[in-house]
């Protein structure tokens, strides 16, 4: 593991400033930009091939095994201040003017985000918490055509996943969705629409399954459920 201060792209090249720590780069293009000032990149993946493409990652991130697969021109990645990718994520963006916003302290255990569709947004808030084997994307990669017409039936959508949202094991995000703030996403939902503030979400396609709710990183008043267990 080693830091890196900055990396910046000029006319298709990758100039290094400061430690190169552990980062692979295969870049075709011109005009790329990735900048990581004080941050901790462990096994980075540099692999782009298009123009004007911008990676920037705040102050005090740290992030592991994370591999930014650009294909096209114009994408934009920021992460805020103090984010972790602490096991792995694949960044895979199509097309072209894809955007990823991640907000200041939120972490990531293992994600696949895929923004494909030209434009197509993902933004994540502040302070959300992304478990394992996790799957968001804003379009479907390929199309669904109704055959009576021969036009296309999926389109993409945007991505909002609000503050201090925690997004449990195994969940699917599909195009379209916005989730409010303090929800959560239980193990193993596949959620296809969108949902308020305050909520759990859960199953296949998710529905709404408590209401009222908020979360925290911390096990506060720890209790065994007992009367759970002796069912
Ligand atoms: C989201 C979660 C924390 C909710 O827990 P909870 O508030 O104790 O929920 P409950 O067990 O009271 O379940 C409430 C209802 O939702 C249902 N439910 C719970 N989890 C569900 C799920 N993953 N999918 C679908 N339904 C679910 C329950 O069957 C119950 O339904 P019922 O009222 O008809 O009996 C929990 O479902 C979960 O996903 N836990 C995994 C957390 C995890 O993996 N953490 C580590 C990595 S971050």
């Amino acid at each position: 593991m080693a830091s890196i201060r900055e990396l910046i792209v000029k006319a298709g090249r990758w100039i290094l400033l400061g430690e190169r720590g552990s980062v692979r780069q295969f870049i075709r293009g011109k005009g790329n930009i990735f900048r990581a000032e004080e941050v901790t990149l462990n096994k980075v993946e540099l692999d782009i091939i298009g123009d004007y493409n911008q990676i920037i990652i705040g102050r005090g991130s740290d992030l592991t095994n994370v591999c930014f697969r650009l294909r096209g021109s114009g994408h934009r990645i920021e992460f805020g201040k103090n984010c972790r990718v602490s096991r792995g994520a694949v960044l895979w963006f199509e097309d072209e003017n894809g955007l990823l916003q991640v907000g200041s302290n939120t972490t990531m255990v293992e994600v696949h985000i895929a923004v494909t569709e030209p434009g197509s947004k993902v933004i994540i808030g502040e302070d959300c918490m992304l478990a394992n084997d996790i799957d968001l994307r804003t379009g479907d990669s390929h199309s669904v055509i109704d055959v009576s017409t021969g036009k296309r039936l999926n389109f993409p959508g945007n991505i909002y996943i609000d503050r201090h949202v925690w997004i449990a094991p195994h969940s699917v995000i599909l195009k379209g969705v916005n989730i409010g703030e303090d929800s959560i996403v239980a193990t193993g939902a596949v959620v296809t629409r969108s949902f308020e503030s305050g909520v759990i979400i859960g199953g296949n396609p998710a529905k709404i399954i408590k209401v009222g709710i908020s979360w925290s990183r911390a096990r506060t008043g720890t209790t065994m459920n007992h009367e759970k267990i002796s069912k």
